[in-house]
């Protein structure tokens, strides 16, 4: 094919890029509010499990087949296969992976154009267009649609502009910004009154809710979510990575800057809804618990930051800010995945396939945003509890199972020459092919008895 393929051009570019993906609302929304509704201390122990036993394996497991066959997930899949029924299989799971990660950012476009919205309000408050503000505020199809398109506007613009100046440049200006604001959030609200009890309602674990199957569900869904997994996101950005780079290291440590920036947003979302109830804000909805999807970020908070006066304003610009940087570098690791297959597989140039395929994934979203209620909170299910794990479980047994070993060995060997007498070459194999498989299986069973 003519088009060149990009890749990478340092480590620190692949760590945001990575990182930036796996940082989204999984981990500033998502992850604070199950583990405060699901048993606090308990989720978070849960999550942390599942995320070194099965959501690292399972992220090793598309690193290592994306960046050797330097391709995307549909040829990457099939190529590795050994005959043609398990290449066939092979090209399905990436094609479904395919179709998922769009109905993922049809959904998530949406979440982001209302951070998009709110962060527009700040700025609005902060000049006093009050009018412009509320309407801002206050949710609205014409909003909406017009925030939800702004939001994949921008999404294109940086797709359009490659692996190298478009993903990498952006997301190592966004990423350590997250990081920054993030900090000084925490030490902020840690500072007003009553922000301990919401410390200690995300701390303090109820393990009498470790048993419960929803528990468990919610966090391997949240693991496999967080890191991007199962849907051929982390095999392309993995495509994209030099032969000279240790990647059981690299994978590491994109591990370990997610799961901290979750456990940091717990330090922060719940503390911030314990202030909001000590300022007389209704935090629990009416069957007693926790607030938690949307109106958590555009009800409780906003009310919370209304209460602070002109503080309030600048603090919510940043919180907004914040959720806004995280959903971008999210979204454009999404649209990447379905225009890298169609720029490779068929000859598009990168232009016309982003902007083509960012429409169409709008046209998703318009359509959910004129039947929210029918459609939301079943995409959102549909894609992250049960599509998700499932192709990480085809794709644990094709690196496990249906990919030759010594073909495997010899990619991690590059960058790291000495894998064979690593830890990791001891234990990851073992967990791809026994481990990541049964876990899944067996919360997907828990769940149905
Ligand atoms: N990891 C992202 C988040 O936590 C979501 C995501 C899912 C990104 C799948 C890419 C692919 O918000």
């Amino acid at each position: 094919m003519s088009n060149p393929r990009g890749e990478f051009s340092s480590r620190f570019g692949f760590l945001m890029a990575a990182t930036g993906s796996a940082v989204g609302l999984g981990n500033i929304w998502g992850f604070p509010t199950n583990a405060a509704s699901n048993g606090g201390g308990a989720f978070l122990v849960a999550y942390l499990v599942l995320a070194f036993v099965l959501a690292y394996p399972a992220l090793m497991a598309e690193l290592i087949i994306g960046r050797h066959a330097k391709a995307n997930a549909v040829s990457a899949l099939s190529g590795v296969a050994a005959n043609s029924g398990t290449a066939r299989i092979g090209a399905t799971v990436g094609v479904v992976g395919m179709i998922t990660v769009t109905l993922i950012l049809s959904f998530y476009a949406i979440v982001s154009g209302w951070m998009l919205s709110f962060m527009s309000a700040s700025i609005s408050d902060l000049v006093r267009f009050d009018s412009l503000s509320d309407w801002l505020t206050t949710g609205s199809t014409s909003r909406d649609s017009l925030f939800t398109l702004l939001f994949y506007f921008l999404t294109i613009s940086v797709v359009v502009a490659g692996v190298k100046n478009g993903i990498e440049k952006w997301a190592s200006r966004l990423m350590p910004s997250l990081y920054l604001l993030l900090i000084i959030l925490i030490v902020y609200v840690l500072t007003l009154d009553g922000a301990l009890e919401g410390v200690r309602m995300y701390l303090v674990p109820d393990f009498a809710r470790i048993a419960d199957p929803g528990l468990l569900l919610g966090a391997m869904g949240q693991a496999f979510f967080s890191l991007s997994l199962g849907v051929g996101t982390m095999l392309i950005y993995g495509s994209y990575v030099s032969k000279r780079e240790n990647l059981p290291a690299l994978g590491g440590m994109v591990t370990l800057l997610d799961i901290s920036v979750a456990v940091l947003a717990g330090m922060l979302i719940l503390p911030a809804m314990s202030v909001a109830a000590f300022n007389g804000i209704e935090i629990y909805d009416e069957q007693g618990g926790l607030v938690a999807g949307p109106a958590l970020i555009v009800s409780v908070l906003p009310a919370l930051f209304e209460r602070m006066g002109d503080a309030g304003i600048l603090v919510s610009l940043a919180f907004f800010t914040l959720m806004v940087i995280a959903c971008l570098t999210s979204s454009i690791s999404m649209l990447e995945v379905p225009v890298s297959y169609v720029v490779e597989q068929h000859g598009a140039s990168r232009k016309k396939a982003s902007v083509a395929l960012g429409l169409l994934a709008a046209l998703i979203s318009l359509v959910i945003v004129f039947n929210f209620d029918l459609l939301f909170g079943f995409v959102v299910s549909l894609t992250t509890e049960y599509s998700q794990p499932l192709l990480g479980f085809f794709i644990a047994i094709f690196v496990g199972w249906i990919w030759r070993r010594d073909q495997l060995l010899e990619e991690v060997q590059q960058g790291n020459p000495d894998c064979e007498n690593t830890l990791f070459w001891r234990i990851w194999p073992w967990y791809i092919r026994f481990v990541c498989p049964v876990i899944i299986v067996a919360v997907y069973v828990q769940m149905i008895l």
